[in-house]
């Protein structure tokens, strides 16, 4: 038998990094490696996690490093390295800091792991998947941003919460920059497949689409020392269990356009489809006016960082 575990790197082993780690690890999508440029924080959390394994019953190994070498042949990456954001802090804050971090992290995948999916999870989203785009050079199915899941699993969240129904029967997605300007679709989301005005009025719908687009904001608020990580890493680990399974799933992620919505050469969230070759498929939607107009607004924000980014030395 020649058949081989799935390897998954993760680096960053910070708080999403290790909680993408402990995410992948327990549902046995293959053996991770979590690497961070702090040897002793990724060896540590790695080692920590390997021994819970016994408990909880999963077959993967875990191994924390700080070598590019130790992944090599990485089937996904998933990348959370780069600092999280502080209270009054926006994403865009973060991003000459993490644009720098982000090139690093890159050449040393770009090296090792030339085959790999890339899953960019570090903020400003947007911004630091271009950079990483820019910097690996892999094909656009191989370089995909985490923001709309987590966006759209909040807005489901808030959802289930205000009709008091299962979060298994709430259908949400939201478009657009992973920022304020994110464009939560409430025309589309569902309960049971009924829509959701049958379950609340048009105001608490409007409520829960301020809270969604706030959602970061509410849990930084909240911990003031760094922002969300449980939510935001089992969303990434979503998409690599999508890719790693091929399981052809539809699900909103930052994908690099070519001419769909009117954008080019960016990232931005849309509805796409996830399986062994990554992103396999861009699902373009009719949008009906307030939906066009708040992508619109969307779009241009992200150029607007992108124009940041362009000015900075990294
Ligand atoms: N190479 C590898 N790891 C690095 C590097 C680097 N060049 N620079 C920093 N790191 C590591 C840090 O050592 C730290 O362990 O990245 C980790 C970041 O972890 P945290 O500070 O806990 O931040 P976290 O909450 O995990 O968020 C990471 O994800 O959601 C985004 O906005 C968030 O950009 C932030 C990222």
């Amino acid at each position: 038998m020649t058949h081989q575990r799935k390897k998954i790197s993760v680096i960053g082993a910070g708080f999403v990094g290790s909680t993408c780690a402990h995410w992948a690890a327990a549902k046995e999508l293959g053996d991770v490696v979590l690497l961070d440029i702090n040897e002793g924080s990724a060896k540590g959390k790695a080692l920590d996690l390997f021994e819970a394994s016994p408990v909880e019953g999963f077959d993967s190994k875990v191994h924390g490093t700080s070598s590019y070498a130790d992944t090599k042949n990485s089937d996904v990456v998933i990348i959370t390295a780069g600092l999280p954001r502080k209270p009054g802090m926006s994403r865009d804050d973060l991003l000459a800091t993490n644009a720098k971090i982000m090139k690093t992290v890159c050449e040393g995948i770009k090296e090792y792991s030339p085959e790999a999916v890339v899953i960019v999870v570090s903020n400003p989203l947007d911004a630091m998947a271009y950079v990483a785009k820019q910097t690996l050079g892999f094909p656009a199915n191989r370089v995909i941003g985490m923001a709309g899941i987590l966006d759209s699993a909040r807005f489901r969240s808030f959802i289930a919460e205000a009709a008091d129904v299962s979060v298994k029967d709430v259908h949400a997605f939201v478009l657009g920059g992973h920022g304020d300007t994110m464009v939560p679709m409430p025309r589309h989301c569902s309960i049971g497949g009924a829509p959701l005005t049958a379950f609340l009025s048009q105001e608490k719908i409007d409520e829960l689409v301020d809270r969604t687009r706030k959602g970061g904001a509410e849990i930084v608020g909240l911990l003031k020392t760094g922002s969300a990580y449980y939510a935001p890493s089992a969303s990434a680990v979503q998409m690599a269990e999508a890719i790693l399974k091929d399981q052809k799933r539809i699900l909103p992620c930052a994908g690099w356009l070519q001419g769909e919505y009117g954008a080019k050469d960016l990232f931005l969230g849309v509805l796409c489809q996830l399986g062994g070759n990554g992103m396999e498929k861009v699902i373009e939607l009719d949008l009906n006016d307030t939906e066009r107009a708040g992508l619109e607004n969307s779009l241009k924000a992200v150029k607007e960082l992108l124009g940041a980014l362009e000015n900075l030395e990294y």
